[in-house]
């Protein structure tokens, strides 16, 4: 709200935001799909701001913790297990009827020091990861639907050379434990919560490339193991103008259900367009989103979307990427974007089509 006052005679003028319905989770809702985001936690975000809490509420149907359910916030020292932050969005989620996703337990950062700095051998860094998996998928045990339980092992910038290996070599679990932490990580999961939906995570593998052959080489050996994974997700933090064509994302969905049996998901999709953001640029990134959103949902695979937060003005985008920005549906006042009116009339026109549907043609059905 801008209030110009001051001046004898001056009326006050509200810059309103537009938070007319239809929403994107009632939407979403009645084609059996999650729109979801992304949600932080303290003074500025979950639970205090209001506009973003009033925002989460109204438009969203699947929350994942930013943040507050990694190592860094969970475990500040070997005995403390901090679910505080944690608790909290289940509730929210709860009492709001938000599907939850898990994110994550074990990456190879928010590693609190006492682990990263910490003088582990093998079996007790697998005892440690084991314990805490162990508990945190306890703790939430029939309120969180699927959890992402490996994050982000390939490495970037793969050339292909022969003997070449993939995997991050600045990751404190494969440091302490070997390539098999990953396989110890799921099994750890799958005992904790054998109905929880266990996904492996990364980014930059939204179209085919040496990344997601790594991924799938990697995915493809466990599943060989018996190592019980359900699904893919794709990060998708994309760069507007070079997101994947629709073509490529569905060929890139398809690769891992149809060869791997996976169910697929993007899970932190933000847009971030370079600046100077102007009216061209964002209308190019409506058309990347709604791209994005009917590529999942023509997928039989994949019931959900998640943005990587709720607004352009609390994004990660905007430390990590000062020359990007307006990555999201929402600007930075959570007033609508022409992303997120590309996004809304495209769920209203695949509901209208699937409603035509239903005299005549299929459309729509998701696998269990
Ligand atoms: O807000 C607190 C502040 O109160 C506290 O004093 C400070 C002390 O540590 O922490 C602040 O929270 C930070 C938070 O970002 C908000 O800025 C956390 O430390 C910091 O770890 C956190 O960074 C997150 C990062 O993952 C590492 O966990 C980002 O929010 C989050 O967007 C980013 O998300 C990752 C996904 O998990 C994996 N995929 C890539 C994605 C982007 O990097």
């Amino acid at each position: 709200v801008v209030l110009l006052t001051g001046m004898p005679g001056c009326r006050k003028k509200t810059l309103e935001i537009d938070t007319s319905p239809p929403y994107l989770r009632d939407l979403a809702e009645q084609l059996d799909f999650y729109i979801g985001t992304a949600v932080g936690y303290g003074s500025a975000t979950f639970p205090n701001n209001s506009q973003y809490m009033k925002t989460l509420k109204r438009e969203f149907n699947a929350v994942v913790a930013e943040y507050t359910m990694k190592w860094g916030t969970i475990r500040p020292d070997r005995e403390t297990f901090n679910y505080g932050p944690g608790d909290e969005l289940i509730k929210f989620a709860e009492d709001n009827k938000m599907m939850v996703r898990g994110h994550t337990l074990a990456w190879h950062q928010s590693v609190p020091a006492w682990v990263e700095d910490g003088d582990f051998t093998r079996d007790e860094a697998i005892s440690l990861l084991e314990e805490h998996i162990d508990k945190v998928v306890k703790r939430w045990q029939g309120k969180i639907r699927e959890w992402d339980v490996v994050n982000e092992v390939i490495r970037d910038g793969l050339t292909g050379q022969p003997g070449e290996n993939p995997r991050r070599s600045n990751s404190v679990w494969e440091r302490f434990i070997g390539e098999d932490w990953v396989e110890f990580a799921f099994r750890a999961a799958a005992e904790a919560d054998p109905k929880a939906l266990l996904f492996y995570n990364d980014y930059g593998i939204e179209r085919k490339n040496r990344k997601q052959d790594a991924v799938f080489a990697l995915v493809e050996d466990l599943l060989a193991k018996g190592v019980k994974i359900n699904g893919i997700g794709f990060q998708g933090h994309f760069v507007s103008g070079n997101v994947p064509s629709e073509e490529e994302l569905k060929a890139n969905l398809d690769r891992f259900h149809d060869e791997l049996g996976l169910k697929v998901q993007f899970t932190e999709v933000d847009i971030r367009i370079k600046k100077p953001v102007t009216a061209e640029k964002l209308a190019q990134q409506a058309e990347e989103y709604k791209r994005v959103i009917k590529v999942a949902l023509e997928h039989p695979a994949c019931d959900a979307v998640l943005l990587w937060g709720v607004d352009d003005g609390h994004s990660w985008i905007n430390s990590s990427f000062p020359e990007h920005g307006a990555p999201l549906l929402l600007d930075s006042r959570f007033d609508r974007k022409p992303a997120y009116y590309a996004a809304r009339d495209y769920l209203l026109a695949e509901i209208e089509r699937r409603q035509g549907g239903e005299e005549g043609e299929e459309g729509g059905e998701k696998e269990e």
